[in-house]
């Protein structure tokens, strides 16, 4: 757990110092869970953002995107649901006068035990050596299935308590636990209550004009009351999907995980409008699709899982997570829902107008069924960011600390090096980073030694260094260093952007799917 906590702390401050991620609103001691993008960040965000939109929108000929308003008409919010049902269980410490999400609290309980079997298991692994079998051992083993059978018990009841909105008992499971609060171990608890988490502000000049509208808690409510006008603007045949990125805003109440949960985020959603009773096949179908993606990126598929929800929202019929393991354990990073026709007739209703797609294979109307993937951007960068951040061991002794992005997302493709700032050097390499600067991002240093600036182009994630140097000037070669492997290689710098290219290409990353 301190080992852990120790990784994510790193996170944190490797994020501000290499112009990442800045907290919000700084010089005034910052705001809760808002944070701001940097220079490096802003262009990884857009590069998670590109991948997702090439994936999604241009890969697919019958998903198109759309770039629907923050402000929605309120009626929107009490048709979806949220105005009534968008809440979180809360409870207040009477102590500490500290307010936490109940079912947090019990998962954090939950996180603790399934500490213990990771414990076990690294126990046991080194143990056992090369002939440990893990997946056996976590069939097998009582101590383990013990700890598991309590977490599933414990979750199967929060879970069902939740949707019965049955919150007394969400209190009393907290207390048969014993847990307590987190900072002062304090356990005098106040009743669970419903909290909704929409920001709400006002339309209009006067306060007695202004009309009560609401910062969207998801983008997808702007897709489904698009969705007649995309269909028919667009001849769209089902299936087809609407795709969407933009910022949503929840008022949370736990903000304690950096841009895990913030309270300012942008999604990045697409709804996918399919026949009522193919729902199930198309559910599976993005479930598949998606973890795909995730994998196409190569950080490791130990580091994804499913999670199929007990819990179901309001408007599902089926869902499940795909969970990434960040520095705090495995957690949610995109959620995949089948939503049935829940948000459609929900808005036929409301509004009275018909939001139906006339089938002419069927020769009939009907309300499509939805299938939704949705995943967090800033999650998303969370998820890469903390996975790329590595310490590494060198044979000289020393250790190098390297951001070892996947090189399609990195915000600078490569950094340009005049070996010494004299004798033509720096000319030759300004001409080389303007030729290059048409098709990658690319970034000049010229300060202070080679090797010092490798290591920071390493720490700041750039894949590739080229260093011009004497030779240069004679062979119109240069050595071309990855980031990865520190394998350093004399190539032509007629041959640098084909070379690159090859590298950071979203083609070429997207084929593994
Ligand atoms: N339209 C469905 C929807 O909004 P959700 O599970 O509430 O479903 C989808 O959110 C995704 O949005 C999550 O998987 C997560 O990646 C991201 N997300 C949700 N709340 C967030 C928050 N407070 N901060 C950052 N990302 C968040």
């Amino acid at each position: 757990m301190a080992k852990q906590e120790d990784q994510f702390k790193k996170v944190l401050s490797h994020a501000k110092e290499y112009g990442y991620v800045f907290q919000s609103s700084e010089i005034y001691d910052g705001l809760s869970a808002v944070y701001d993008y940097a220079q490096n960040g802003v262009e990884l965000k857009k590069n998670i953002r590109d991948y997702w939109w090439k994936a999604m929108v241009q890969m697919h000929e019958n998903i198109v995107g759309i770039d629907a308003s923050i402000l929605m008409h309120p009626t929107t919010w009490k048709a979806s649901g949220h105005v009534d049902a968008f809440n979180d269980p809360l409870i207040d410490n009477k102590d500490s006068k500290k307010r936490y999400r109940a079912d947090v609290l019990i998962e954090d309980y939950c996180a603790k035990i399934e500490g213990k079997i990771d414990k076990e298991v690294a126990k046991a692994a080194k143990r056992f050596g090369e002939a440990f079998n893990k997946e056996e051992f976590l069939a097998t083993n009582g101590r383990v299935l013990g700890y598991q059978e309590k977490i599933n018990t414990i979750l199967a009841r929060m879970g069902k308590s939740l949707e019965n909105e049955d919150l007394e008992d969400v209190k009393l499971l907290i207390e048969e636990l014993q847990i307590a609060d987190p900072l002062t171990g304090s356990r005098n608890w106040t009743e669970v209550k419903q909290f909704n988490l929409m920001f709400g502000t006002q339309i209009g000049a006067s306060a007695d004009s202004s009309t009560q509208v609401y910062l969207r808690p998801e983008t997808a409510q702007g897709i489904f009351v698009n969705f007649l006008n995309v269909q028919k603007t667009g001849r769209m045949k089902i299936p087809f999907g609407i795709a969407q990125t933009g910022k949503a805003f929840r008022n949370e109440i736990v903000a304690r995980q950096f841009i895990f949960r913030m309270r300012e985020f942008e999604q990045m959603e697409m709804q996918f409008f399919v026949k009522p009773g193919t729902q199930k096949k198309w559910y599976e179908n993005w479930k598949e699709t998606r973890l795909k993606w995730h994998l196409s990126l190569g950080m490791g598929a130990e580091n994804y899982r499913f999670h199929d929800h007990d819990k179901l929202a309001h408007y599902a019929d089926a869902a499940a997570d795909i969970e990434f393991k960040f520095p705090f354990g495995f957690k949610e990073l995109e959620g995949i829902h089948s939503r049935t026709d829940f948000d459609l007739k929900a808005h036929e209703e409301y509004s009275g107008k018909k939001l139906q797609y006339f089938d002419h294979e069927e020769n009939k109307s009907y309300v499509p069924y939805v299938v939704e993937t949705s995943i967090g951007l800033d999650r998303m960068f969370l998820a890469v960011f903390s996975n790329s951040l590595q310490e590494e061991a060198l044979e000289n002794g020393t250790t190098r600390t390297v951001l070892k992005l996947p090189a399609v997302l990195a915000p600078f493709k490569a950094a340009v090096l005049p070996l010494v700032k004299k004798d033509g050097l720096p000319e030759v390499a300004r001409k080389i980073m303007n030729d290059l600067k048409w098709d990658f991002n690319v970034f000049y240093d010229e300060k202070d030694a080679v090797g010092k600036r490798y290591r920071r182009q390493d720490a700041a994630g750039t894949p590739f260094c080229i260093t011009v140097d004497h030779d240069t000037l004679e062979d119109d070669s240069v050595t071309i260093r990855h980031r990865d492997t520190m394998e350093q290689k004399r190539v032509k710098i007629s041959e640098l952007k084909e070379m690159i290219k090859q590298e950071v290409e979203v083609k070429n990353w997207l084929q593994k799917m």
